[in-house]
């Protein structure tokens, strides 16, 4: 059984994308995390947990899903995290929280996709993000192939830099630098409440007809991306960018 979690859409299209050469659906956490809804799966299959990677782990709002859920059935479980450049030393946190669930890591793979981290770096244009999006389709070929043949994912060993990553660096950064603070909007907001609504934790209310960040924020870029008439940024970091959106999705 495939579950995901997506900000901007990449995760969802490996999902989707895997599920259609793996047989079955892929299955969305959002309703979950937005409900604060402790899922209970069941899969003869193998899990294959798709997710995008925050600070060179699994983000900690999926990460919290997991823990909260109950997995019966298979005892396997397989990682696809995409990036935007690499995920550090993932790995190896997704093998302990494994242990945790009672469950045998199979391994984590990366997948390459458009960088959609607007707030911080600049991300690609429509052309160029299907461009990466075709390049990421042979790991996700091999990555079903291992699924459907039960064989554990193969992982590059990982640098001391990728240790510093995912471990001080990824500290530093989900305590310091993840704040909706910097969120503004702009008179362009039509009202239409897609920040709201496409917001995991619920953090966005309408004032007024317009977006008001309420904490909790996870840095998906849901709103600042999906907002049909490019009303939001991120301080200065987002002026003058694309927003993005999986362009396949
Ligand atoms: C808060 C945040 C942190 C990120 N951290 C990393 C990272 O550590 N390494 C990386 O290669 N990409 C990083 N990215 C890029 C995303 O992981 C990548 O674009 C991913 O495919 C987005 O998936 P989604 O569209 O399913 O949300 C980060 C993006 C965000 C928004």
């Amino acid at each position: 059984m495939i579950i995901y979690w997506s900000g901007t859409g990449n995760s969802r299209y490996c999902a989707e994308y895997l599920a259609g050469k793996l047989g079955g659906g892929a299955l969305d956490a959002f309703s979950y995390i937005r409900g604060g809804i402790a899922g209970e799966f069941i899969s003869s299959g193998p899990w294959v947990f798709v997710s995008p990677t925050h600070g060179w782990r699994l983000p900690g709002i999926f990460e919290r899903f997991l823990r909260s859920a109950r997995f019966n059935g298979s005892k396997c479980a397989y990682f696809v995290m995409t990036c935007g450049s690499d995920i550090g030393r993932a790995a190896e946190y997704n093998r302990r929280l494994c242990a945790e669930l009672g469950l045998v890591c199979m391994g984590t793979r990366a997948v390459v996709m458009p960088e959609n981290y607007v707030a911080m770096f600049p991300v690609p244009g429509e052309a160029e993000a299907r461009e990466i999006v075709r390049r990421a389709r042979p790991a996700l070929d091999a990555a079903s192939v291992d699924i459907i043949n039960m064989t554990p994912f193969a992982e590059p060993r990982p640098s001391a830099l990728d240790a510093l990553k995912s471990g001080p660096v990824n500290y530093f950064f989900t305590r310091y630098m993840i704040s909706d603070r910097r969120f503004t909007v702009s008179d362009k907001c039509v009202s239409c409440g897609k920040c709201a609504a496409l917001c995991p934790v619920g953090g966005i209310e309408l004032d007024g007809g317009r977006p008001r960040w309420l904490g909790g924020c996870v840095h998906c870029m849901a709103c600042i991306c999906s907002c049909p008439a490019g009303a939001i940024e991120y301080g200065r970091a987002s002026l003058g960018k694309p927003r993005y959106r999986c362009p396949e999705g």
